[in-house]
């Protein structure tokens, strides 16, 4: 039996980082990346005066070595608590994309801010912050409870769909860095939110309107749907006050406080549709056509 006090400790370390995703979205936002020109010390020292966008770039380095330390925690204690070896190798793994995820931000410093690095750090953000909710999930009591099994007929499966409308997602925040950091214009990004958010859609209605009395599932798509939502609502006033602003002195605080609410939704979007598609490979029995291909003996009728 997994610890309350491991589950607890996952959920601050969840909240941590996406704390962190948005100081992270603050330095960009306020075109604050520079304002530190060396790493890993900050102007040669562990803390620099805070003026200015150095608060920023440096409140960012700190709240991330905050959260690289709790990653760490996080790793040993599965290590010698956890039972389930997959879980444990998951904290190996958390720890790993944090030090990528700490290099790749120091070479968008010591590199002047090139676009693919910056791209890649934004993704990974979202990335990280997904396997620490999965960890949360994995570590929690209702997880300990065990499955509660549902058929759901039909093609393509909910699996499939679940894995499908995950990846969009994170295509669609990888479109989003992409205008971000102007290697792209935002058409794609918002072509791709249609794409996106049509598979929501589509997904979450089936589960609700086959699965409304399973707890697990309900909760977890109601959970997508109005994140996603959201997040569109978000990405709207995000490129309406851009162009409402657009003469005035930049940043200007209202653009950079949707554009940062929306960097910070687009990581909830993308773990609660995780979090989903965990639920539905958990609760939902696999059909018949999808074990076939992968060697699962199945039965003739
Ligand atoms: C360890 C975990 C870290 C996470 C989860 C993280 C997350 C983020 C996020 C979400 C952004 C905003 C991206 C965007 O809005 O497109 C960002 C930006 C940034 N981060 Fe990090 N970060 C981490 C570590 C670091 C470290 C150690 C540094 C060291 C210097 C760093 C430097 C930067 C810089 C300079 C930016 C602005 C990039 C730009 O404007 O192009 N980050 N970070
Ligand atoms: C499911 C729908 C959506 C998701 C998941 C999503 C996600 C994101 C994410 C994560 C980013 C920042 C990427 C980063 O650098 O970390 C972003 C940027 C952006 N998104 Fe969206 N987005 C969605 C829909 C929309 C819509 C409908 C609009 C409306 C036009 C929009 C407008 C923008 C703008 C303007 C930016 C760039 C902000 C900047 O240049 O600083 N998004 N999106």
């Amino acid at each position: 039996m997994t610890s309350p006090w491991l589950h607890r400790y996952a959920v601050l370390w969840s909240f941590c980082t996406l704390f962190l995703v948005v100081a992270g979205g603050l330095v960009t936002s306020n075109d604050a990346g520079l304002s530190v020109p060396d790493w890993p010390l900050s102007y040669g020292s562990l803390m620099p005066p805070m003026e200015g966008n150095i608060f920023y770039e440096h409140g960012h380095r700190m709240v991330a070595t905050t959260v690289g330390l709790l990653t760490i925690g996080m790793a040993s204690w599965l290590a010698r608590a956890e039972q389930r070896r997959w879980l444990r190798n998951l904290g190996w793994l958390a720890l790993a994309a944090v030090i990528a995820q700490g290099v790749l931000g120091g070479m968008t410093v010591l590199f002047m801010l090139p676009k693919p690095v910056s791209i890649g750090h934004a993704c990974l953000a979202q990335l990280f912050f997904s396997t620490t909710a999965a960890v949360a999930l994995f570590t929690s009591r209702s997880w300990a409870r065990g499955p509660r099994m549902v058929d759901d007929p039909g093609a393509p499966s909910l699996h499939w769909f679940a894995l499908a409308a995950s990846a969009c997602i994170f295509l669609q925040l990888a479109l989003g860095a992409s205008a971000r950091h102007k290697a792209l214009g935002i058409l794609p990004h918002v072509i791709g939110a249609l794409v996106a958010t049509g598979m929501v859609l589509w997904l979450t209605v089936r589960v609700l309107m086959r699965h409304a009395d399973h707890h697990a599932l309900r909760r977890s798509a109601l959970a997508v749907l109005s994140i996603t939502f959201l997040q569109v609502f978000l990405g709207i006033a995000a490129y309406m006050s851009r162009l409402a602003t657009a003469d005035a002195p930049q940043p200007m605080p209202v653009m950079v406080g949707f554009t940062v609410a929306h960097v910070a939704t687009g990581a909830l979007t993308l773990a609660s549709s995780v979090i989903l598609a965990i639920q539905i490979f958990r609760h939902v029995r696999r059909p018949l056509a999808d074990l076939q291909p992968i060697g699962v003996a199945v039965p003739s009728a």
